[in-house]
């Protein structure tokens, strides 16, 4: 079907049928990585880029789930996030005991997610896994390996499927790369 795309695009980096057979692959990764524990996997979304990601790829889990939302934010710029994360909006539940999957949209120096997985560490989980939909490893500055990963994609700024710039563009349904001219100044 063709897809208009959105004037503040530079192109389209990943199509939509891209990303649903992905989310279909990784879904049925975690299933098989999970599967037989005996207990519930607790999924921890992380609002508010993951939201979309975690919607889809929950639809994809097969095996007995708990889901429950962090909201953080990351003080800094886009060009280095500091890696202090403040929690807006922590879980509801307890973690201890059961396995997580910690979902996130996308890991670029890695600060964000080491910060949140040492937190998380820390409430006793039986173990702590991620599933990251896109991956910049260029950019990495911390070491962070994500267990589960969609695409490994180039250093370039990429909105749809919940990610923003400025809180816009989360509600394309594919992934693209945003022209410069509009988060560059000068
Ligand atoms: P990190 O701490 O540098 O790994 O930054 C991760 C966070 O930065 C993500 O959760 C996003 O909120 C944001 N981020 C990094 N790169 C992009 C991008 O290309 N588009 C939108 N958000 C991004
Ligand atoms: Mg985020």
């Amino acid at each position: 079907m063709h897809q208009e795309i959105h004037p503040d695009l530079e192109k389209v980096l990943l199509t939509e049928e891209l990303i649903q057979e992905k989310v279909k692959e990784l879904g049925a990764a975690i299933t098989r990585r999970y599967q037989g524990t005996g207990r519930p996997l607790q999924v921890i979304v992380i609002l508010k880029g993951a939201a979309i990601f975690a919607a889809d790829l929950l639809r994809r889990i097969e095996i007995p789930t708990r889901v429950d939302f962090m909201a953080i934010s990351s003080y800094g710029t886009r060009a280095s996030s500091s890696g202090v994360v403040r929690i807006l909006k922590d879980l509801d539940h307890p973690i201890e005991g059961f396995d997580v999957l910690v979902v996130e949209d996308i890991i670029d120096s890695g600060r964000t997610l080491n910060y949140l997985l040492n937190t998380l560490k820390q409430r006793k989980p039986a173990s702590i896994a991620t599933c990251v939909l896109l991956d910049k490893p260029e950019r990495r500055e911390v070491d962070v390996d994500p267990e589960f990963v969609g695409f490994e994609i180039p250093d370039e700024f990429v909105v749809g499927y919940g990610l923003d710039y400025a809180e816009r563009y989360r509600n394309l349904p594919y992934i693209g790369v945003l022209k410069r001219s509009l988060y560059q100044e000068g």
